[in-house]
């Protein structure tokens, strides 16, 4: 399984961890190449469909990224956030899907190094628990008997 590349999506704030990434990237420090943000106005919100959804579209891992405790500038968008995390980290306990493949993250628009080094942790979190299994390939079909050659 060496050559898993985790698909991580990362639902990032704009305001910290969005930033975050963009300083991480401008200071050339690495973080999964396959992890894909999608940047919103704050992680309140990101819903728990939009989490599911990830899942079930073909997301190994799910990063919620947000401002620090406290900061948030819609208030309490971050704990919101983090209420929903729970929420389905919890869910997928439940139907034993590993809930570690969802987790949050709280960091500052200064923190760039930070975003990256959490961000690689998560890639190898998922590189060890493996590809999402809900969304498993297709077995080859066998080939047709009107298809196969004749001698
Ligand atoms: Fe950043 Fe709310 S504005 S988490």
């Amino acid at each position: 399984m060496s050559d898993f590349e985790p698909r991580i999506i990362a639902f990032c704030c704009q305001h910290c961890a969005y930033a975050a990434a963009d300083l991480a990237g401008g200071a050339r420090l690495s973080y999964p190449d396959s992890l894909r943000i999608v940047q919103l106005p704050c992680t309140g919100r990101v819903d728990v469909l939009h989490m599911l959804k990830s899942f079930e579209e073909g997301a190994d891992g799910v990063l919620v990224a947000g401002c620090l405790p406290g900061l948030c500038h819609y208030l309490k968008g971050n704990m919101h956030a983090r209420k929903r995390i729970d929420y389905v980290r919890n869910l997928l306990d439940q139907i034993g899907f590993e809930s570690d493949r969802a987790r949050m993250i709280n960091i500052s628009a200064a923190m760039g190094a930070r975003f990256a080094e959490l961000a690689t942790e998560f890639g190898e979190r998922i590189r060890e628990l493996g590809p999402n299994r809900l969304v498993t390939p297709a077995p080859a079909p066998e080939p047709s008997k009107s298809l196969e050659a004749t001698p």
